[in-house]
């Protein structure tokens, strides 16, 4: 056979999801990578190469069999994240939206300035955010631009690929004159500076790091800031973050003030691309679903932290009938944890509730939204296939040049909650996993090729 100069073949099963609601399993194949990262070549037991290239490989230092009971999954993306609400996950989840963001996250974002709380911090996040299978992670840091910048170092230092983004919030109105930027000015100039910053780290690290244009959200930013970083995402054509119809309030605040809904307003400013990731939409109304699916935007479905501050399901099936592409966020510290895998769980089991409605005392024809049910297999694509797509990028597939970004999981390891038994087939395989792995499940990681992370629990290199 011809010399291919893989970097490594590992050969066993995997699991991932083409297609919006269909798993595929890749039964005992071999995985080749190469230099890149990426994925080279995925041979089938039944294709003809398999054997040749097991033979070739096998004997060498660079080819790995998983072990019974080991899997591959994709390596996660989490679309919408908050570096510097870390310390606070867990915590205040009692009060609404805007108590929550003037009482607790202002006052605590402010402090990731300070550059040894950040490093400390961030290390903290993306470590532990690898441990949980989250291999890219589009992150919010704070209204401090050096800061924010630790944290793409450290993504790219530790091997996550960080998508980051210094977060703007210049409107006095709404943001405490202790944590805003001082005027619409200096937030687009410290926009501009953190781009040209983070492109250079991104090109320093082989997994790559991202900037991402960041207004906190509608409330948060004066016209001016708002119209200044559409066109700033004109020119660099980077990738938009922000929140969208998240609550009652927040969806309110847009027509009070615009007259408008907030992805109008979006809209109307330049930020709605097919690079924007918005985040929630619980309270987002059929025609801006349209809009949205129209300019290719992509919602961050963050179910754990709906719960608390949502006032309402993501009714993420029925959005994606409307063209509407979704993939999934921690929101740390909205939501109170840095799995994806909880929040693949918690995607499941509000659209569930979503369909049969909660109030048993009204008629179960009356009660719910028909249609609104996702299962696993929608959830990972969402966790890994759809992440990529939003990132416009080869991510979250076991396909040639896609990055090989993987997880092992374990199902043997001890305190492992996931039994197999014989009867089990690969598909029930997967529901196991995807509902009942934790972090003691995930053995290995690689991002773009390279493994970050070794042993059980996610011990760091
Ligand atoms: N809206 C504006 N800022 C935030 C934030 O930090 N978290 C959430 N969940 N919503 C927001
Ligand atoms: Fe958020």
């Amino acid at each position: 056979m011809t010399e291919k100069n893989y970097t490594a073949v590992l050969r066993g099963t995997a699991f991932h999801t083409p297609v919006w609601g269909e798993a595929e399993v890749l039964e005992d194949c071999l995985f080749a990578v190469d230099a890149k990262g990426e994925v080279a070549a995925v041979y089938h037991p039944h294709d003809a190469e398999y054997g040749d290239v097991l033979r070739r490989y096998e004997k060498t230092d660079i080819y790995r069999a998983l072990a019974p009971g080991q899997y591959l999954l994709p390596g996660f993306v989490d679309l919408h994240i908050h570096a510097p609400q870390w310390t606070n996950m867990g915590k205040a989840l009692h009060v609404p939206l805007a108590t929550w963001l003037q009482e607790y996250t202002f006052p605590l974002e402010r402090k990731l300035a300070e550059a040894t709380t950040a490093r400390e911090v961030y290390r903290e996040i993306v470590t532990t955010t690898l441990a949980h299978g989250t291999t890219t992670a589009v992150y919010f840091g704070s209204q401090d631009t050096a800061g924010t910048l630790l944290l793409a170092e450290i993504c790219a230092a530790l091997g996550q690929r960080g998508a980051c983004g210094k977060v703007v919030m210049d409107n006095p109105e709404e943001c405490p004159p202790y944590y805003r930027d001082a005027d619409s000015a200096a937030a687009l100039r410290a926009t501009r500076e953190f781009i040209e910053a983070v492109r250079a780290i991104g090109n320093s690290c082989p997994q790559g790091a991202w900037p991402v244009i960041t207004p906190r959200f509608v409330p948060s930013c004066t016209d001016a800031t708002l119209a200044g970083l559409g066109e700033l995402a004109a020119e660099y054509g980077v990738p938009i973050q922000t929140h969208i119809a998240e609550s009652d309030w927040e969806a309110g605040y847009a027509y009070e003030r615009f007259g408008k809904s907030d992805a109008e307003v979006l809209d109307m400013f330049g930020l709605l691309t097919k690079k924007s990731v918005v985040a929630h939409g619980t309270q987002l109304r059929d025609e801006d679903a349209a809009l949205l699916a129209e300019r290719g935007s992509t919602v961050a479905h963050c179910p754990l932290s709906n719960a608390f501050f949502g006032n309402g399901v993501y009714p993420v099936r029925r959005r994606f009938a409307q063209g509407v592409r979704a993939g999934l966020g921690t929101d740390v510290s909205g939501g109170y944890s840095p799995s994806l895998y909880d929040n693949i769980r918690q995607a499941v089991v509000v659209s569930r509730m979503l369909e049969d409605g909660v109030d048993a005392r009204r008629p179960a024809a009356e009660r719910g939204v028909p249609e609104s049910r996702i299962d696993y297999r929608h959830a990972l694509y969402m966790a890994t296939t759809a992440g990529g797509e939003a990132l416009g990028s080869k991510l979250g597939l076991f396909r040639p040049v896609y990055a090989f970004d993987a997880q092992l999981i374990d199902t043997r390891v001890p305190h492992s909650d996931i039994h197999i038994y014989s009867g089990d087939t690969p598909e029930d395989v997967l529901q196991k996993i995807l509902f009942l792995a934790n972090r003691a499940n995930l053995t290995a990681l690689w991002v773009q090729g390279r493994e970050v992370l070794h042993g059980t629990g996610g011990r760091h290199e």
